[in-house]
């Protein structure tokens, strides 16, 4: 199969997605507050761009039904009732309810991936869940890692490496990758013993560590600590049949 890595969404929109599978990466954090919702038993989680946009559909859905989560520069979103650390998600906040989550990167790649077959949210800790569902699929895959501000993040590049190694090697997959993937695959060859300290040192994980989240750094780097895949249905992230 071929597997095309885009190292920041940008050029998503240029990419034709029919028939493909779409793994969409943002390690820090959405894509891990996005399992950790779905693990907690939230019905859905539902990305949308805009705070704006949140709060309507938190009226249509009703109020009882729902939670509006998410940040802006890392920090909670005034009169949202959680930021996007993980571990706010428990059963006893979100089980039944849908979460309208709103973050600054991870969550608008979703809106971009119209017309794929398949859309799955990748993080390190369902990593290798993910592999599984895509390998099962056999179609060409696109790894889209949401990466920062427009730019490439680390966190993100190796968590695509170990998912292409995870289809390579677990799978036995004859992939054929983009030049990126291939980047992001020697990465995670590089660092695959030193992951946790490759994110903590990189751009977003110093971020997060200033302002007091270096706990959200590391409970994101532990490869497969979350193992569920969450699939995008109708506009919504459930997690897949099965599971
Ligand atoms: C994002 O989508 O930009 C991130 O999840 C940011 C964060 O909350 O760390």
């Amino acid at each position: 199969v071929n597997v095309q890595l885009l190292l920041t969404p940008h050029t998503l929109d240029h990419v034709g997605l029919e028939g493909k599978t779409v793994v969409v990466i943002d390690v820090l954090r959405s894509s891990t507050t996005i399992c950790a919702s779905l693990l907690a038993g939230a019905r859905s989680v539902i990305p949308v761009t805009e705070p704006g946009e949140a709060g309507e559909l938190r009226v249509k859905l009703g109020a009882d039904a729902s939670v509006l989560a998410g940040e802006r520069k890392g920090v909670k979103i005034e009169n949202f009732q959680f930021g996007n650390s993980p571990t706010e998600f428990t059963p006893e906040t979100v089980a039944g309810k849908n979460v309208i989550l709103c973050t600054t990167n991870g969550t608008r790649v979703f809106g971009l991936t119209a017309g794929a077959a398949s859309v799955f949210c990748g993080a390190l800790v369902n990593v290798t869940e993910v592999a599984e569902a895509v390998a099962g699929l056999q179609q060409d895959v696109v790894v889209v890692c949401s990466g920062r501000e427009g730019g490439f993040s680390i966190e993100d590049t190796l968590c695509g490496g170990l998912l292409i190694d995870r289809l390579a090697v677990k799978h036995r997959q004859s992939v054929i990758l983009n030049d990126a993937a291939a980047l992001a695959r020697l990465l995670y060859r590089e660092r695959k013993d030193s992951l946790q300290e490759a994110i903590a040192q990189g751009e977003h994980g110093l971020y997060l560590e200033s302002i007091g989240l270096a706990g959200d750094v590391e409970l994101c780097s532990r490869v497969d600590s979350i193992p569920v895949v969450p699939v995008l249905k109708d506009g919504r992230l459930v997690k897949i049949d099965g599971q």
